[in-house]
């Protein structure tokens, strides 16, 4: 008996709510129809760049990192004994626990301990594989030690690609060849090509790392990500769009001022994808006492290390970066060794 309430009763209240729904929602209808009426257009706008926008914000991850390209590229990564390098497969974490996969490609045991070791950042699609003919290339050429990074979400790595996340990589990666005690720690070269290039910048200005960098080589990267967009897309309303915007930006553009380390920027003037003048740019802003930029003639953006000259000419920046250090300590013949310095690095700029 208690619990009963008439259907009357209901059906009373259920019309009440229905009616002051009406009131409410129709109020709000008119209002909005005003709005529109009086400001549609603007409105209208307004309602299209916030979905544009937080669609692309979404998608920007997709069009920036291509792990899956070519295809199998997550499974499927080529071994350095292929290219009859001797290798070890190493995993790391990473700083976040991200467990990272690299190969340590290093040269005969009694050279190993005095080569130089150059860490590679390859750029945006496939895996560290797909970049093993330019490390034989590198390992004959200049007698050097690798550390092939492969990024988070890359290849066998685990997680998922991320701006924050690849700088954290790039640490990680630097963190374990100090741990090891097989090689000379006085000539650690950082080489990033194209998105590699700007993980490279990232961790050549960190004040924790500068010190164990000896030089630093970017190839064929670009000033930063917004700018990058702006060349790709060509919309000029991009240059509206404030940077919290991106999810990546990779600000190259403003680290650049702060490298204090022997750099070699390698442009390659047939590339169609990074604009050349990004590299002199970058170039041009760097703060390092000892920079250098080196124009290749028929460079693409991928290819420019199959122009002929291009293993001399880093041999040549390297050995110029030694003849520095020596003259530290040999002021006798500092004149004479600047001088042998400059004359080989007249030969650099074309190659
Ligand atoms: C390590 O590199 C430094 C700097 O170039 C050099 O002076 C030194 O001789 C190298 N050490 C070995 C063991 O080769
Ligand atoms: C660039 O490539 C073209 C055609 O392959 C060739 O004719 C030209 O000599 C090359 N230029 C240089 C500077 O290597
Ligand atoms: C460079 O290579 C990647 C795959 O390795 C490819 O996706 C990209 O289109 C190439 N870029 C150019 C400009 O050839």
């Amino acid at each position: 008996m208690g619990g009963y309430v008439p259907f009357s009763r209901i059906t009373a209240i259920l019309f009440k709510m229905v009616l002051k729904v009406w009131a409410y929602s129709g109020l709000v209808l008119v209002f909005c129809f005003l709005l529109y009426y009086m400001y549609g257009g603007i409105f209208a706008v307004l309602l299209l760049f916030f979905a544009v926008t937080g669609i692309l914000y979404q998608v920007q991850d997709n069009l920036l990192y291509s792990p899956e390209l070519p295809s199998h590229s997550r499974v499927y990564v080529p071994i350095p004994s292929m290219f009859n390098l001797p290798y070890e497969s190493v995993t790391t974490r990473s700083l976040d626990g991200t467990q990272i996969h690299m190969y340590f490609i290093h040269q005969p045991e009694q050279r190993q301990r005095n080569a130089p070791t150059i860490i590679f950042f390859h750029g945006n699609a496939g895996n560290m594989g797909h970049r093993l003919q330019n490390c034989a290339g590198l390992y004959h050429n200049l007698h050097c030690n690798i550390l092939l990074v492969e990024y988070r979400g890359y290849g066998l790595s685990e997680g998922s690609p991320s701006e924050e996340g690849l700088y954290m990589d790039a640490k990680a990666s630097i963190d374990y060849l100090s741990s090891r005690k097989d090689i000379n720690h006085s000539e650690i070269i950082i080489f990033g090509r194209s998105l590699g290039g700007a993980v490279a910048i990232d961790l050549a200005v960190r004040e924790e790392y500068t010190n164990k960098i000896w030089c630093l080589v970017v190839e064929n990267t670009f000033t930063s990500i917004p700018d990058m967009a702006k060349v790709l897309l060509g919309w000029r309303m991009l240059q509206y769009f404030p940077l919290f915007f991106y999810k990546n930006k990779f600000l190259s553009y403003h680290k650049v001022k702060r490298i204090r380390t022997p750099t070699l920027f390698i442009s390659g003037m047939a590339d169609t994808l990074v604009p050349p003048r990004m590299m002199s740019e970058l170039h041009n802003r760097c703060s390092s006492i000892r920079k250098q930029l080196l124009q290749v003639p028929n460079g693409t953006h991928n290819e420019t290390w199959q122009v002929q000259g291009y293993y001399h000419s880093l041999a040549v920046f390297f050995q110029s970066c030694r003849l520095k250090n020596i003259q530290k300590y040999d002021i006798k013949t500092d004149n004479e060794k600047m001088q042998d310095a400059g004359s080989m690095w007249n030969n650099v700029h074309t190659i």
